[in-house]
């Protein structure tokens, strides 16, 4: 009998060689390489893709159906989804390993339940048992939802193909198994090849599936980056495990924008949606702690307020220390490099720390004067007024610039009882009256510092 073909493939970018090698010539990875057996013949893929020949077609010859959206139920994922969940789609759901991706697709899958569907939730991870226990805590108890425990690909699209879901979840991509592949469960063939058959099968039958996939250290889905151009929409969920909020951010989405995020609390009961994010990640601050500012962030659609802290102090020995979570760090030094220059503090001997309260990450430029008020208020140990917003993109000449959307944010802030607002005079110019809120246009840092702190 003639031995079967082997070749060595690497586990984290999918690059193959002929012989082992101790470092993968495409990813520069230090012994990833693993033996797989060859595939001979056609794989099972092709049982599935037997679709009639597909020929070129004038785009003005094809049907636009319109995109099928249907509505989960949960307005967090929805709004994540693009507003729905589209025929035929395919959606990988990426996150570290107990942030509450099994809690999210169980109630999702209950909600459509609720809501009429039938819909297939498969576990490679759980008993039928133990997802009935989870099901117990998050109330799911629809009789349209059903349960499978099982890991072979095959017996999944079979009991699929039987029961024509109005969605599938996929619980996780890392412990499918196909025995037309000879390596093991997690493998990148086997990833590959479980995840090549799921999107097939969301595209032909129309199904949309939910793959959910275990994020390794280095921060990619599975070890390979091949599934995110799989897929049609990438989803991460993410958050703090220390903290409740978590949040719901499409990082790929061929069917809306990348944009929105959804916020999430982890209850005992399970996931709960956060309405009004910026009441929750506003709703530890204390008053008259010097360092504190709050800024606001456009995600999507929505503006979300949070509170940004600033911590100085002097520098014990050696290189002074800077420290930034949830900003750019880049952007921080050269917000510092602003201040020392032009505001004219002396920050040369003093440690700096800045954090985003609840683990959220605020990017844009619009927070750099928010950054810069924080870092001056702790410097001068001086409190910035409670209910003030702060917000404007900052300069290397010490101006303040022009933020998008200021009205929107202006809006909010009223909304939850800030009465003041300092903003870039260019905004202010464009802007009507807000009930409630004092604004106070600023054009340079140090009038935004004066009418800050005093
Ligand atoms: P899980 O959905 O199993 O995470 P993943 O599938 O991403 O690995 O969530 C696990 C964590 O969520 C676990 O630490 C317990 C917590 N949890 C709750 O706090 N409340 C709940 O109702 C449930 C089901 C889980
Ligand atoms: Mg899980």
């Amino acid at each position: 009998m003639a031995k079967d073909k082997t070749h060595f493939s690497c586990q984290v970018c999918g690059g193959q060689a002929p012989k082992w090698i101790g470092k993968c010539p495409d990813c520069g990875g230090w012994n990833t390489m693993v033996e797989e057996r060859e595939q001979t013949g056609r794989g099972a893929v092709a049982q599935y893709v037997e679709t009639p020949k597909s020929r070129p077609t004038p785009i003005s010859d094809i049907k636009g159906e319109g995109e099928h959206r249907t509505q989960v139920g949960i307005g967090e994922l929805d709004r994540v989804l693009g507003g729905g969940l589209v025929k035929g789609s395919a959606v990988l759901v990426g996150g570290d390993p107990g942030i509450g991706k099994s809690t999210l697709m169980l109630q999702a899958m209950e909600a459509l339940a609720n809501a009429g569907g039938r819909v297939l939730y498969v576990s490679g991870e759980e008993s039928a048992r133990q997802i009935k226990i989870r099901g117990e805590r998050l109330g799911a108890k629809s009789a349209g939802l059903l349960v499978m425990a099982e890991n072979t690909l095959e017996e999944i699209l079979i009991s699929s193909s039987a029961v024509k879901p109005t969605a599938v979840v996929v619980d996780s991509i890392q412990t499918l198994f196909t025995p037309t592949i000879s390596s093991a469960p997690g493998s990148i063939s086997q990833v590959r090849e479980c995840a090549g058959q799921l999107v097939m099968y969301a595209k032909k039958t129309g199904t949309p599936v939910f793959i959910v996939g275990h994020v390794t250290k280095d921060g990619s889905i599975a070890g390979p980056r091949v599934l995110e151009h799989m897929v049609d929409t990438v989803l991460y969920f993410e958050g703090d495990r220390g903290h409740a909020f978590r949040i719901l951010r499409a990082v790929k989405n061929r069917y809306g924008s990348t944009n929105e995020i959804g916020v999430f609390e982890m209850k005992g009961e399970g996931l709960r949606e956060v309405k009004n994010p910026s009441e929750i990640f506003l709703a530890e601050r204390r008053e008259e702690v010097s360092g504190s500012v709050v800024v606001s962030t456009i995600e999507g659609t929505r503006p979300i307020m949070a509170e940004l802290q600033a911590l100085v102090t002097p520098t014990s020995f050696g290189n002074p220390r800077r420290t930034a979570i949830g900003v750019d760090y880049g952007r921080f030094t050269l917000l510092l490099a602003v201040l020392e220059k032009r505001v004219g503090l002396s920050l040369m001997g003093q440690d700096i720390y800045v954090n985003v309260v609840g683990g959220l990450k605020v990017e844009e430029p619009s927070v750099d004067l928010g950054l810069v008020a924080s870092v001056a208020s702790a410097f001068r140990d001086t409190p910035v007024p409670y209910r003030t917003l702060v917000m404007g993109e900052v300069g290397l000449g010490g101006e303040v610039r022009a933020v998008t959307q200021a009205e929107v944010r202006v809006r909010e802030a009223a909304k939850l009882g800030f009465d003041r607002c300092v903003l870039p005079a260019s905004s202010l110019k464009k802007m009507p009256k807000v009930k409630g809120i004092e604004l106070v246009g600023v054009e340079q840092v140090d009038d935004a510092l004066q009418a800050l702190l005093g």
